[in-house]
């Protein structure tokens, strides 16, 4: 299926990099982000923007409400800067790329909550104090699948593509455990992604999957489903649940 191809997810990945056109910065949501190079860069893509939209942090009922906010990946920081913006209290921003960590900082000061945001480099949970706990721990992924294989050409690429799904399996194996008791560990996908390998994951990995918001966008000649799916740790005694399907999942919840 086309719109999963690894390799056009990489040309993305390249021309959004190498654009000569590309800003220094942006604006998205009614505020002006910095955008630093080799970081992610939202101008080239509609997902931040429904990243946002499906977490609600325009509206009153926002998902993440005002406790403590784990944003792994946070790339320019756009999500972990409005989390705190709409009420977070404490917000923890990390990305492997120690340049997304360097511009959540930047853009947490253009926008007067460095004191509630702080921004540190990890590879997903390997680096936080272990004894730290959030009310949300969130990704919006590189949901693209690429072979086992692949080896990464730059750092802007690990945005994109997941070799493997290696990272969603520890996503799905580790989230869990960063979580108040009563927290939420919250996915961002999208029909760009393998949602039956990421079920197929969370098998083998003893989680349950549910869509909480969902909507479609429309970029270029692509409709793309993007879902707020949520990820739970499966009770041995309960049957196994019905899969979450693109298809099945109209915008629903909180
Ligand atoms: C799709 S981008 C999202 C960026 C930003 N949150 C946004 O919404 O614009 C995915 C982010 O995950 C980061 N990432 C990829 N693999 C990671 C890992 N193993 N640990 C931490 N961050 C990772 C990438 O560097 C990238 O910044």
């Amino acid at each position: 299926m086309e719109i999963r191809s690894y390799v056009q997810s990489l040309q993305r990945s390249r021309e959004a990099r190498s654009d000569s056109r590309r800003p220094d910065s942006f604006r998205l949501r009614g505020r002006e982000w910095t955008l630093l190079p080799d970081v992610f860069a939202p101008p080239y893509t509609t997902s931040t923007d429904a990243a946002m939209e499906l977490l609600g942090f325009h509206e009153d009922h926002q998902l993440a409400g005002n406790g403590s906010f784990l944003e792994i990946g946070c790339g320019t920081g756009v999500i972990a800067v409005s989390a705190a913006l709409s009420g977070c209290e404490r917000v923890l921003a990390t990305d492997i790329n120690p340049l997304a960590v360097r511009n959540t900082a930047l853009n947490a000061q253009r926008h007067g909550i460095a004191d509630r945001v702080r921004a540190q480099q990890s590879d997903l949970f390997d680096a936080l104090d272990p004894h730290a706990r959030f009310d949300t721990v969130y990704w919006h992924s590189n949901f693209v699948l690429a072979p086992s294989d692949y080896r990464y050409a730059s750092l802007h690429e690990r945005a994109y593509v997941d070799p493997g799904y290696a990272a969603h399996r520890r996503y799905l194996e580790q989230a869990p455990q960063w979580t108040t008791e009563g927290g939420r560990v919250l996915l961002h996908f999208s029909n760009r992604g393998d949602l039956a390998r990421l079920h197929a994951l969370a098998d083998e990995t003893e989680r349950e999957l549910s869509v909480v918001r969902s909507m479609h966008v429309e970029e270029g000649r692509d409709t793309i489903e993007y879902l707020l799916i949520e990820i739970a740790r499966r009770d041995a005694s309960s049957p196994r649940p019905k899969r979450v399907g693109a298809a099945t999942s109209n915008r629903q919840g909180s």
